[in-house]
């Protein structure tokens, strides 16, 4: 059995003092979940947010690296520096990055590879355009960003990558994807990565949704065969709601 992963991508929101105040708040709402928690937060509060979820299990994750170690790559933070400073998890290839900085599958996967070697666990972004959508490509998009993203990793590695599909027509819309769409098609991702990897490795990969979650609708969601917990955006910025999505297989 996976376990379920939930994570909250707070984008470019929430100051220290905010930080310190929803980790405050909702660490005892969580403290008793068998599921995974993480909070994915913008660089200028890690530091604040890896202090105070000390002895919780709240688990702090960035939103982006850099490939390389060092340089001149000005504004950039690498693998290794989130490293040291203790971060375990960090999104690679959200769809916003791609769409206004310029992510390509390229860079997608020269940031999972070093983020490997900086022994961070990768949160990799997969997902398709209303157009895409619209014109019946969504499966082949999918499984051509999730096949360029692993290039070249190793089996162990595949195992330990969480991917997300985030279809980007149900991001910050208020639009969730249909629990039976969201399983379709993160069941055609695992199927790529079983014709690449094998059953072993694919059976292993857990493979979140996101795109507007909800408290309402994330035991749905959660509870499908495939869909191994979520990448939450909006919600994840309120206690209430964001505790409510960890805690969706309670009551
Ligand atoms: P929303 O939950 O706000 O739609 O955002 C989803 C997302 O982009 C998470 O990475």
């Amino acid at each position: 059995m996976r376990r379920k992963v939930i994570a909250g991508n707070w984008k470019m929101n929430m100051l220290p003092d905010e930080t310190i105040k929803f980790i405050d708040e909702i660490a005892p709402l969580v403290k008793d979940t068998k599921n995974e928690v993480i909070l994915c937060v913008p660089y200028t509060d890690l530091f604040y947010a890896l202090l105070t979820v000390q002895n919780t299990n709240i688990k702090i994750g960035a939103q982006n690296m850099h490939w390389e170690e060092n340089g001149a790559y000005t504004g950039e933070v690498s693998g290794k520096m989130l490293k040291v400073i203790g971060v375990e998890y960090v999104i690679i290839g959200h769809s916003e990055r791609r769409q206004y900085y310029a992510e390509t599958d390229e860079t997608v996967n020269k940031k999972i590879k070093s983020a490997f070697a900086n022994e961070l666990k990768p949160i990799v972004c997969v997902g398709e355009t209303l157009e895409q959508r619209e014109e019946g490509k969504t499966e082949e998009i999918i499984k051509q960003q999730t096949r360029l993203a692993l290039e070249g990793l190793s089996n162990e590695q595949v195992k330990n990558v969480i991917i997300a599909y985030e279809p980007i027509w149900a991001i910050g819309t208020g639009k969730t994807a249909t629990s039976e769409d969201a399983n379709s098609s993160i069941k055609s991702i695992r199927k790529e990565i079983e014709s690449i990897y094998g059953k072993e490795v694919s059976e292993q990969v857990i493979i979140q949704y996101g795109g507007s979650v909800k408290s309402e609708i994330a035991k749905e969601l959660f509870e499908t065969s495939d869909i191994d917990g979520g990448l939450v955006g909006g919600a994840s910025l309120k206690v209430e709601e964001f505790s409510k999505i960890v805690n969706y297989d309670k009551n």
